[in-house]
């Protein structure tokens, strides 16, 4: 009996098992009613690198956008906005919230976003950027990932990438799984299994794999993101196509 439970959790996909946290309110929405709602220190810079860019109207995606608070930041600064998401939960309580505040620059689209990068026309965004998702891709996927974004991007477009680093509040909330060259893979209360990023320059490389110029590393925290009063710690990689 132990094992047929075992087995069956076993195929149950990440997403999904983001699903049961959104239906269940385990997280209070990640970014969302945290210091790190509007502005963090990496959304900043990803959006002033995309200005910088010149590609005006610039067209941007954000994978596994959770509330959405982040790509309503960007729309806001007068960037068109894809947000993808695959919680229902996450998407309908994103379009009720924000869609009238983002003056028709924000569509909110739920699919996975690995069948969503798969169909991206090339040259079609000026950014693309995705904040605490990649700590739960394989090193395989974020590579295949990185390769799909960069024929999806403009020349000198911008891919904005963050990662959970060491010492974050739900490190030690859980098992290590797995001792990979980038950091401890931990898997949580929740059943996800997370990256805790301890070489960073693993991920620099990963990135560099696939064409792109890696411009800046940077380090934040934002209290309350997963644990009330606990810091969330994050390590961005901004670069260019
Ligand atoms: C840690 S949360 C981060 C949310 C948001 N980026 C933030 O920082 O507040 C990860 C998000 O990725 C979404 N997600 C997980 N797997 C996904 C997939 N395959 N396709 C699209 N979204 C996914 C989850 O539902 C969740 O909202």
């Amino acid at each position: 009996m132990r094992n047929v439970k075992q087995e069956s959790e076993e195929t149950i996909s990440t997403a999904e098992l983001y699903d049961r946290v959104w239906r269940r309110g385990l997280y209070s929405g990640f970014s969302h009613a945290t210091a790190g709602e509007a502005a963090t220190p990496f959304l900043d810079a990803y959006i002033d690198a995309v200005k910088a860019s010149g590609k005006i109207p610039a067209r941007v995606l954000e994978l596994g956008a959770g509330s959405c608070d982040h790509a309503l930041r960007c729309a806001r600064e007068r960037l068109h906005v894809t947000a993808v998401e695959y919680s229902e939960v996450a998407v309908t309580s994103a379009r009720e919230r924000l869609l009238h505040l983002a003056d028709g620059r924000l569509d909110i689209v739920r699919a996975d976003l690995f069948a969503y990068t798969r169909q991206l026309a090339p040259g079609s965004l000026a950014g693309a950027y995705s904040n605490a998702v990649f700590h739960f891709l394989s090193a395989e996927q974020r590579v295949e990932q990185y390769r799909m974004l960069h024929g999806a991007l403009v020349d000198h477009g911008v891919l904005a990438i963050s990662f959970k680093a060491e010492g974050d509040a739900l490190q030690s909330r859980g098992a290590v799984v797995e001792l990979t060259p980038a950091g401890p893979v931990v898997e949580g209360d929740d059943g996800i299994r997370r990256l805790f990023v301890t070489d960073v320059d693993v991920l620099v490389d990963e990135m560099r794999e696939a064409s792109f110029t890696v411009q800046d590393v940077i380090r934040w925290s934002v209290s309350d993101y997963n644990v009330a009063r606990e810091r969330g710690e994050f390590v961005g990689l901004l670069a260019t196509r």
